[in-house]
Parts: C-alpha cells; sequence; structure tokens
C-alpha cells in the first residue's frame, strides 16, 4: 500500500509539474502572441490616422483634433487616443485618459527622439492600457506623435483563462492517470502477487488442490518460471521429508531385522546371544551322495531363526538329520542360513537310546500331553527321565562351552525339552543371564500335578532369571503351579518367584512371525507364482473355493475335528459340493511314537472316509498331502485360499494362523481359529470357534465362504496390522529387554537337591 501510495503521489507530482510547465509555456506564448497582435492592429490603426492628424498638428491644439481623438477614441478597445507635438506637448487626449496623464508616457519622448514607433504595455488608474506612439513626419521632419491606447485587460483575461483551463487539465489527467495507474498495478501486479502469494502460502501449508498455473504476465515471467521451479522443489522437499518422517515413524512402532540388530547389540553390548532349543533351524538330510537341507516344521524354528539372523549369536541344537555331521567343523559348528551364514549352529549329538528317552520318551509323550489339554494321556518312564536329565545335562555342557570367555552373557533357552538346563547353567555360571520360554500352554497345577517330577522340573526352571510363555494366563497357571509344589515366595505383583535365595520373573511374550515376510526363504517375491488354476491342476480337483489347513502332524492341532467340520458343512449345505475343497498340507511328525503313528492313519482313514462320501468325477472335498513342505511350497496355499483352518485342540500360539495373515498382501482369506490357541487372544478378528463343536465349525466354513468382500477385507487388514505391530522382532526384543535389565544376583544360587 505505502509502495502505490509513493507511486501515486509521485505520479501527480511529476504529471503536475510537467503539465504546470506546459500551460506556463502556453500562456507565454500566447501572452507574446496576443501583445504583438495589438501592437500591430495599433500600428496599422495608428498608420491609418497618420494622414488625418498630421496636417492638424501645424495649428497647435485645436477643436478638429479634439474632435477627431473623441472620434476615435469610442472604438472597441481603444481607450483613448492622443496627439503630442514633436516637443512632447500634449496636443489633443480622449476626454476619459486626460486626467489620467499629466505628463507624456515614456514610449511619446522615446518614439519622438528615436523617430521610430514604440509600443508598452501600462496601468493607468488602475487599468491595464498597451500604448502605442507612432512619430508623425512631415518633409522627413518629425512634427508629432499619435498615441493610441487600447485596453490590454482582454489579454490578462484571456490568460487567466488560460491558466484555468491548464489547471483544470492537469487535475483532469492527474486523476485520470493516478486512476489508469491504479487499474495497472493492481491487474497487472497486485492481483498476480497476491494471487502468487496467496498459492504460496497454501503450497506452504499444504492445502493446494492441484499445480498452480501462474500469472503470464511478461513481467511474471521469469518470476513465474522461478516460483514454479521453486515451487517444485519445495513440493519434493516436503515429499521426501514427510516420507521420511513417515518411516521415521513407522521404524518407531515397527521392529525390522535392523532394528532388532541395533537394539541387540545396544542391551547385549556387543557380546552374543546363545540360544538353546532341541530341535534346529536347519538339518542336513542325505540324498544321494550328498545331501539337502530342510527347515524342520513347527512355530520354535519359524518364530527363532529370524531372529539369530538379525541378531547373529549361536544358535545349540541337537542334530537330529542323518546328514548332520557330514557338514560340521571340529567343534561341531556350522554357519547358517547355508546360503548366506548369518550365524552358528552348534549341534549337539544325541545317542538313538538318548533320544529315545529324552525327546520321545519325556519330552514327547510326557511333558508334551502333560501340558497340552487334548486328551492324550501324558507317559511318566523312570528310564526317560533319567534320559532326560541326561540330555538336559548333555546340553548344558555344551552350553558351557559357548559361553567360554563370555562374561555375562544371555541365554535363551526354548521349550519343554530343557526345564533343567536353566539351574544347571545358572550354577555354574552365575553371571549368565538366563531366559526359558515355554513354547506351549502351562496347565493348572492339577494336571501339572500328574508328573511325578514335577518338583525338580520347576526348580530346574526356576533357575532362569525370566520365565517367558504367550499368555498372562500360562504364566497365572505357572505361578499357581510353584505356589502349590514347592516352597518359594510368590510376588504376584511383580509375578515373580524367590527360590532359594533366587528371583525368576514370569512374563508373557506372544510369540510371533516375521513380517512383512513371514517366511525367510520364501518372501513373497520369490515364491512360486502359481495360481489357483495352477495349484487346482496339480492338486488334479476342480473346485471354486478353496480350504487350506497346514500342519506339523499332532493329535493336539484338532485335524480330525477340522474334517469333520468339512463333512458336515458338505452336508448342511450341499451347494458347496463340488465347488469346496479342503487341502490340508501335514509334515509327519514324531512318528516313532505311536501315539503320532496312529493319528497319521487316523487322519488318512477320515479323509478316505469323506472323499468316499462325497467325491464325484473330478472333484474331492478333502485333498491330504502328507509330507514336509518347504515354506515356499506352502505360501501359495496361503496365498490362493479362500479361508484358513486353525482349529487346534490346544495351543500355545499357533504361528500358522499368523503365517496365513502375514502370506495375505491381497487383504483377503477367513481365518477360522480356535480359541484354544493362543493366537486366537490377538487375531480377534477371525472366525473364533471351538473345534470340539463341529456344527459350529461347518457353519464359521460357511459364514467365511459367503462373507462380503469388504468385511473380509476389513478383519484382514486389522489382523494384519496387529502382527505387522507385534512381529517376532518385538517379542525377541521385548524379551531381550527384560533379560538384559536384570539385576545379577552376587552370589551363585543353590545346587539341584
Ligand atoms: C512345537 C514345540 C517346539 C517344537 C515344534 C516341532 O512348536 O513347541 O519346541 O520344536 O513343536 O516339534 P518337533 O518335535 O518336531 O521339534
Amino acid at each position: 500500500m505505502r509502495v502505490t501510495f509513493k507511486l501515486i503521489v509521485s505520479l501527480v507530482l511529476v504529471v503536475a509539474s510537467v503539465a504546470t510547465f506546459s500551460a506556463y509555456y502556453q500562456v507565454q506564448q500566447e501572452r507574446q502572441r496576443q501583445q504583438e497582435d495589438l501592437q500591430r492592429r495599433s500600428r496599422l490603426l495608428a498608420q491609418s490616422l497618420e494622414e488625418t492628424v498630421t496636417p492638424l498638428l501645424a495649428k497647435g491644439p485645436s477643436k478638429g483634433l479634439q474632435r477627431l481623438v473623441e472620434k476615435f477614441g469610442n472604438r472597441e478597445r481603444l481607450a483613448a487616443v492622443a496627439v503630442y507635438d514633436a516637443k512632447g506637448t500634449l496636443l489633443a487626449i480622449t476626454a476619459s485618459l486626460s486626467s489620467a496623464l499629466p505628463t507624456a508616457p515614456e514610449v511619446v519622448t522615446e518614439s519622438l527622439a528615436l523617430g521610430v514607433d514604440v509600443g508598452q504595455f501600462d496601468v493607468l488608474n488602475g487599468a491595464n492600457l498597451h500604448i502605442f506612439s507612432l512619430p508623425l513626419r512631415q518633409d522627413k521632419a518629425t512634427v508629432g506623435s499619435l498615441v493610441l491606447f487600447h485596453d490590454a485587460s482582454y489579454i490578462h483575461l484571456h490568460l487567466a483563462r488560460m491558466w484555468r483551463h491548464a489547471f483544470m487539465r492537469v487535475l483532469a489527467q492527474t486523476v485520470l492517470i493516478t486512476l489508469v495507474t491504479l487499474l495497472i498495478v493492481r491487474w497487472t501486479i497486485l492481483a498476480p502477487m497476491t494471487q502468487t502469494a496467496e498459492w504460496m502460502k497454501k503450497l506452504r501449508l499444504g492445502e493446494t488442490d492441484g499445480p498452480f498455473i501462474l500469472p503470464k504476465e511478461d513481467l511474471f515471467a521469469p518470476i513465474a518460471r522461478e516460483v514454479t521451479t521453486l515451487a517444485k522443489n519445495l513440493v519434493a522437499a516436503k515429499t521426501a521429508a514427510e516420507e521420511e518422517a513417515k518411516l521415521r515413524q513407522a521404524a518407531e512402532s515397527l521392529w525390522t531385522p535392523d532394528r532388532l540388530k541395533e537394539h541387540v547389540k545396544a542391551r547385549l553390548q556387543g557380546k552374543p546371544l546363545f540360544v538353546v532349543s532341541n530341535r534346529e533351524p536347519y538339518m542336513h538330510v542325505r540324498k544321494g551322495r550328498g545331501s539337502e537341507v530342510i527347515v524342520p516344521a513347527g512355530g520354535l524354528v519359524t518364530a527363532l531363526d529370524p531372529v539369530l539372523r538379525a541378531s547373529g549369536g549361536t544358535w545349540i541344537a541337537h542334530g537330529a538329520g542323518d546328514g548332520d555331521w557330514d557338514v560340521v567343523d571340529e567343534k561341531d559348528r556350522i554357519r547358517v542360513p547355508p546360503d548366506d551364514p548369518l550365524y552358528t549352529l552348534r549341534r549337539v549329538f544325541l545317542s538313538k537310546e538318548e533320544e529315545d528317552g529324552y525327546y520321545y520318551g519325556f519330552s514327547n509323550e510326557g511333558l508334551w500331553p502333560l501340558c497340552h489339554i487334548a486328551h492324550t494321556r501324558p507317559i511318566f518312564r523312570k528310564e526317560d527321565w533319567t534320559h532326560y536329565q541326561k540330555a538336559n545335562l548333555r546340553f548344558g555342557k555344551v552350553v558351557l562351552d559357548e559361553l567360554e570367555g563370555v562374561e555375562e552373557p544371555c541365554v535363551l533357552i526354548q521349550d519343554y525339552h530343557f526345564a533343567l538346563l536353566p539351574r544347571l547353567i545358572k550354577d555354574e555360571r552365575p553371571d549368565a543371564r538366563i531366559a526359558i520360554f515355554w513354547h506351549v500352554p502351562w496347565p493348572n497345577p492339577e494336571a501339572f500335578g500328574i508328573c511325578p517330577w514335577q518338583k525338580e522340573l520347576l526348580y530346574g526352571m526356576l533357575g532362569a532369571d525370566l520365565i517367558g510363555f504367550h499368555t498372562q494366563f500360562h504364566c497365572n497357571n505357572f505361578l499357581d503351579t510353584v505356589d502349590r509344589v514347592l516352597e518359594s515366595r510368590i510376588n504376584w505383583e511383580r509375578f515373580a518367584v524367590t527360590k532359594a535365595g533366587h528371583d525368576t520373573l514370569v512374563k508373557p511374550f506372544p510369540i510371533s512371525v516375521a513380517f512383512p515376510h513371514a517366511f525367510q526363504d520364501a518372501d513373497p517375491a520369490a515364491a512360486p507364482k502359481t495360481d489357483r488354476a495352477g495349484l487346482l491342476k496339480d492338486l488334479g480337483v476342480k473346485a471354486e473355493f478353496i480350504g487350506v489347513g497346514v500342519e506339523r502332524m499332532d493329535y493336539t492341532k484338532g485335524v480330525l475335528e477340522r474334517l469333520r467340520g468339512v463333512e458336515r458343512f458338505l452336508e448342511k449345505y450341499p451347494a458347496y459340493r463340488g465347488r469346496f475343497t479342503f487341502v490340508q498340507l501335514g509334515a509327519p511328525s514324531r512318528t516313532h511314537i505311536k501315539r503320532y503313528h496312529d493319528f497319521l492313519a487316523e487322519v488318512q482313514s477320515e479323509v478316505e472316509r469323506i472323499n468316499w462320501k462325497f467325491k464325484s468325477k473330478d472333484w474331492r472335498p478333502v485333498v491330504y498331502l502328507e509330507k514336509h513342505h518347504s515354506h515356499r511350497e506352502i505360501m501359495p496355499f496361503y496365498k490362493e485360499a479362500d479361508v484358513c483352518m486353525v482349529t487346534s485342540l490346544h495351543d500355545g500360539m499357533n504361528l500358522v494362523a499368523k503365517e496365513f495373515v502375514a502370506a495375505r498382501e491381497d487383504e483377503s482369506g477367513v481365518l477360522i481359529l480356535s480359541r484354544f490357541a493362543g493366537a486366537s487372544r490377538e487375531l480377534r478378528d477371525a472366525l473364533i470357534i471351538n473345534p470340539y463343536d463341529i456344527e459350529q465349525m461347518a457353519d464359521a466354513l460357511r459364514l467365511a465362504l459367503e462373507m462380503e468382500p469388504d468385511e473380509r477385507a476389513g478383519r484382514m487388514k486389522r489382523m494384519r496390522e496387529t502382527i505387522k505391530e507385534n512381529n517376532i522382532y518385538r517379542w525377541a526384543a521385548n524379551l531381550l529387554t527384560e533379560l538384559s535389565s536384570i539385576r545379577l544376583e552376587s552370589k551363585p544360587a543353590g545346587r539341584i537337591a
């Protein structure tokens, strides 16, 4: 505004000065022209009277002369006429002026002296007059002078009028120019500038709803170019900054392998991490002259391999593959994963007898059915218990060997195979921080109480600084059991047990899968591009809908109940016959145990029975693929299935449910999930069922297949968010954070009784 004001004032001053100057010049010229004109007319008139007046001079003042001046003195604008003799003495003058001229005017003296006519403007009696004196000659001698007095006031009036007009013109011009300038400034400068400023403001505030068309005026063309470039850069910078902020934000809430790696480094202060489990993550199986590597089925391996890949360290496990011992070094170590080594696998050898007693016997015929309420009786044999103790001792020695030279190491023991290991290690290495994670449920004290060696098991476990379960419910069951069985102090506020002067924290850590790539060796991009048609063709069936179940074949998984659920579904909703096929992928497991052996046979016969009941020419209700499937092979089934069934009778967590969700990048597919699986606490958007309720399972299948796409997508999206947020890296980070924060006691714990 101040600029506009200055511009206008300057313009007004300049315009007014120029106009005034030009008016002054014009007036001056006009004045001169008018005066010359009057002079010229005076001369002409005087000359025309010369002849008449000259002869009368000789008589001196006379009536004739007086009459003559009176006669001409009355003419328009001629105010008076006077005649002087050669000496400048007045001979006659028009009466109206006689009193105003006591002496001869200057022009008369001058023209008589010079002998030329002289004109001059003067004020007499307040009147503007032009006085013109013409010397009168007779015989070449100047005999007098004829003087004409013209009223010159009209010239002043005329010039004053000219000034007035000039002033009005200046005024009009100034107003006009100011107005025009204002409009030009507004249209061509202010408006585009305001528009640009407005757009830039919106750009700054991120409110631009499209590209800005900058003003096209020449004046702005260079600025427009610069501003456009600037704006583009700004938008790019802003987008990059937002993207970065988003990533930062996501990275803060999202646990990734890299984040875990850094976290572990910081928490463990650069020391390696030690993991102990019975099952190894990579198993070498002899094939022809060489061997092939398989990743054993089961949640433990699925969950922990990504952790070790991220953190590095040593995984100590039973070398169960027949090709395992061909590939290890002299310390029984091998770097894994074989095609991209990231951590060390230390294999522990067990004789067949030891394996039978410790693994098949006590662990899987005793503790496994003890912890899973699946109506299979646990079997406790004295010899198995002895082997279990020995195997724990053997693993303990190997672990102590690995811990050699590492101060205050962190040891993560896995599962029910090693209940005695925490105490064994703690006794020898009180400086070790030890956690045991129980991957299976913990039953109530009554159920656990049937184990003849429950005291020893609990005492062994309480050698750990931290005991983890999947759910709070299992933690409570464990503390109840300790309360019932051992003399100890339980702090229910901290969920801690003090036994023999040693504190053990008991906390839930719900395990998970790697997200987004649930399988390290089968990320979606690398997964075989099998589509539904290809999949069905390979299976030899024609179907519109596919259901899938993926299992390590275990009686706790509710596979028989699931098959009955499928059967009931086809009975109840016959429209799906010929259209729905359920594919069961089953990896045989622990087959040396009779119960598992029988279970496989039972499943096979159920599949046959149901297929016989419903099958048609090119359709079967159930396809059972009994073999170990690699993650790469499983992935297409997860991706193509309309519904995945997880119907465990009792399960610590169940990672198949989470793998299925993690695999569904298309945000489709429905999960039917047993309420007895730990995963049902987190995956609330699954269709939660009771696997013992066959009718409910049949109805859940129908609901899954008929669910509106929007609802299906919404449920899957929410479940994916849950797993993304609570992935295996977060699980490991939480567990290790808790473990590394534990304050070590100064004196060693007591010895096993
Ligand atoms: C469950 C157990 C794991 C075990 C896995 C596979 O998930 O909690 O400890 O490794 O089953 O069973 P397997 O007997 O083959 O190791």
